[in-house]
């Protein structure tokens, strides 16, 4: 009742405000999810064990203690997560595949046919419902029998996950048209191997996460040449990746803060996008010329961030059929200049990274809701990147247990405006994505942080999901395909 109330209440303050501005046809609306944070069903059937597993099962790594054992139980209930999709009339669904659900071992001489099964029923109920699937091939759960191996600092990875993708491909690329090969290698790389906050929790700031992030920019491009060389003439999909990228803003107009600020992006954003997506390919030069000189300062022989040859250069440089990019908030940048004896990515980078505390905040300590950076982020894409067409994969604010999620809705409102603003300075942007369908496990916060669409009671063995405001606003817009001007 609270909720269909705070429903017209908006329809009657936009109904009095005003100016309706539509979304171009060539833009579709989705939501997303990713296996870990939802599917549960940690050991079912042959299913193998995962880095996620391992790590939420040790004592002090999540917020509250908490795992994806079950998590939404949607290896379960896939039926209604489509019935939600139906639900809310989004154009496409972007979800991932577990790889030890797919290949318990993490290789595939050893293919699991439940696995399998499962993604196939997805799959088919979401083209039943005229939903096209975008799938993630890798969103964080790398096998623990890999991780034994070192991960995605032992270069062999590259191969190993490409059989994996190829696998995918096989099993389900006569219907799945659009891949991504990775969610957000800064994450997994910077968290999970230069500090400890996720999976695997290698903690080896300012080496480990260079070394992951050589391996896996080079386990990207194998995995796109396979498909460009093999399936795509058969299969006729598109394959890219989606990177994360707050937007950096200088935090005063002076000349340093706003070297500081480009540096930055370049540190963030540029770390996996310039080998892809520039004329020259390889590592940003700032990145190379800092982490060099550092490197050598430090009394290490050669720079902490691998080399790449020129004809791995060539190799991953063009590695894409559209950039995609997920993004929530805004940092603000100043220069900060320190030598330091010990490695550390955020001396490298050379940066003070804030925020302005008036800013309205989330759940989430990093997430505060910035709308206009939104717009200067696809704008710096475009600019920087040649005009490319941007799929935005990820969008989405959190709070703690609010159905009636007003501050939810408020964050789409102004990110849709900043969306539009920005399709008309010209990005050429053709998908949305709400993070999330549903509240799920939010990582090293466990469930604290609600992103979902569709509330999930994770105290009820049956994770029931309804609906929350925001869910019906969402369906509202994309129905309409239009909203209000901020
Ligand atoms: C992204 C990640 C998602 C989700 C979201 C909200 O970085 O890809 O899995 O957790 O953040 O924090």
């Amino acid at each position: 009742m609270a909720i269909t109330k705070t429903i017209s209440l908006l329809c009657l303050i936009f109904a009095v405000r005003g100016e309706v501005r539509r979304f171009p046809d060539t833009l579709s609306f989705g939501v997303a999810t990713a296996s870990y944070q939802i599917e549960g069903g940690w050991n079912a059937s042959d299913k193998g064990e995962n880095i996620w597993d391992r790590f939420s099962h040790q004592p002090n790594t999540i917020k509250d203690g908490s795992n994806g054992d079950v998590a939404c139980d949607s290896y379960n209930q896939h039926k209604r997560d489509v019935e939600m999709l139906k639900e809310l009339g989004v154009d496409f669904y972007r979800f991932s595949i577990s790889w030890s659900r797919i290949l318990p071992d993490g290789f595939s001489n050893k293919i699991s046919q439940d696995g399998i099964a499962y993604y196939d029923s997805l799959i088919n109920d979401l083209i039943a419902a005229n939903i096209t699937p975008f799938v993630t091939i890798y969103h964080w759960d790398l096998p623990q029998r890999l991780q034994d191996l070192g991960g995605w600092t032992n270069p062999l990875i590259a191969d190993y996950y490409t059989d994996f993708a190829e696998v995918a491909f096989e099993a389900f690329g006569d219907r799945v048209k659009n891949w991504l090969t990775f969610n957000e290698p800064w994450v997994v790389c910077l968290q999970g191997y230069g500090q400890h906050a996720k999976a695997p929790g290698v903690g080896m700031n300012g080496i480990g996460e260079y070394i992951c992030g050589h391996n896996l920019l080079k386990s990207h491009a194998k995995a796109y040449h396979l498909y460009d060389d093999v399936y795509r003439p058969i299969q006729m999909g598109r394959i890219g990746w989606t990177l994360s990228s707050n937007w950096l803003e200088p935090a005063t107009q002076s000349a340093a803060d706003a070297e500081a600020a480009d540096r930055a992006m370049q540190f963030n954003l540029g770390w996996f996008s310039h080998a892809v997506f520039s004329r020259e390919g390889d590592y940003p030069q700032v990145m190379r010329d800092r982490i060099a000189n550092k490197s050598l300062a430090q009394g290490y022989p050669r720079s902490r961030l691998p080399e790449f040859t020129p004809e791995e250069i060539a190799y991953i440089k063009g590695t894409f059929d559209f950039f995609g990019v997920n993004h929530y908030s805004t940092n603000l940048i100043k220069m900060l200049e320190t030598t330091s004896i010990a490695p550390d990515f955020f001396l490298d980078m050379g940066v003070l990274v804030f925020q302005n505390p008036t800013w309205p905040g989330s759940a989430s300590s990093w997430l505060k809701v910035v709308p206009w950076g939104f717009r200067k982020l696809l704008n710096w894409i475009k600019e920087s990147y040649n005009n490319p067409e941007i799929l935005v994969f990820e969008n989405g604010f959190s709070d703690r247990d609010n159905m009636d999620d007003v501050d939810r809705i408020s964050y789409y409102h102004g990110y849709l405006n900043s969306l539009l603003d920005a399709i008309e300075d010209g990005c050429n942007v053709t998908a949305y994505t709400a993070w999330s369908l549903m509240d799920n496990f939010e990582w090293d916060e466990g469930y604290t942080e609600r992103f979902g669409l569709y509330y999930v009671d994770f105290n009820d063995p049956r994770r029931p999901r309804k609906p929350k405001a925001s869910a019906l606003y969402y369906k509202s817009t994309l129905e309409t395909r239009s909203i209000e001007r901020d």
